[in-house]
């Protein structure tokens, strides 16, 4: 489908915009869970919580524009091993994009906070319930982990082909290419 080189416009700007929606979402996360309580911290929780939804809806239409187009070829230049993990970090990431949002926002559900959307605020109907919202905060964690695990494997990849005289890997993702 298309051209079998590269990915189409759609898809390079929806992976770009979560790429960049990711890395924000991690220096706010890390920064925001040290402050201490009152309005700025309330404020920069705010903001990763919208941001994160909007991970979720990107990832939503990304997932269903996947569903309908076939990847582009890959390089000669990679092997099948090779092949074989690309497409099983590229599964995972998708999974990680729309739990991460979810246990994020079901966190905040049972400790009372509830989430707002960019200042819509959400219908809050989670029960108080901190040792459930611990677990969720738990997972959160984990996955925020795993997200960087697979960030790092993905980079490995690329980089690793991005410099075949032959193949130029990354411009399959580049729109100036
Ligand atoms: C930060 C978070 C990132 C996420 C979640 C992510 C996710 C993904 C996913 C899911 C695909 C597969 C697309 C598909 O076939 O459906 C992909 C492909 C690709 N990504 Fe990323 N990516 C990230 C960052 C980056 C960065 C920083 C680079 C460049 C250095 C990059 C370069 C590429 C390239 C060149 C491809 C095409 C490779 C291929 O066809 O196997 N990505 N990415
Ligand atoms: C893909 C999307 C997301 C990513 C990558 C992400 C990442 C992170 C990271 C790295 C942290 C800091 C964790 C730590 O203490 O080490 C964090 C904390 C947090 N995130 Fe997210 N997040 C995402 C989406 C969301 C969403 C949608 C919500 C809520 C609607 C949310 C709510 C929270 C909360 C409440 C905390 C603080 C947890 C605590 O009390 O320690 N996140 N997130």
């Amino acid at each position: 489908m298309g051209n079998p080189q590269a990915y189409t416009k759609t898809a390079m700007l929806l992976h770009w915009v979560t790429a960049s929606l990711l890395i924000t979402l991690f220096l706010l996360g890390w920064y925001m869970v040290d402050l201490p309580k009152g309005p700025l911290r309330g404020q920069n929780f705010a903001l990763h919580k919208s941001l994160g939804a909007s991970v979720l809806i990107l990832s939503l239409w990304r997932l269903g524009w996947r569903l309908g187009h076939s990847p582009p070829l890959l390089p000669l230049s990679v092997t099948a091993w090779q092949a074989a993990l690309a497409r099983a970090v590229h599964a995972l990431f998708y999974l990680l994009l729309l739990t991460q949002p979810l246990t994020g926002y079901l966190s905040s559900e049972f400790n009372g906070h509830g989430t707002s959307f960019f200042g819509l605020p959400l219908p809050l109907w989670g029960t108080l319930n901190l040792p459930l919202s611990e677990f969720f905060v738990r997972l959160h964690v984990i996955g925020s982990l795993a997200l960087l695990g697979l960030l790092a494997t993905h980079l490995a990849g690329v980089l690793s082909h991005a410099f075949h005289p032959r193949d130029r890997f990354l411009r399959r993702m580049l729109p100036w290419n």
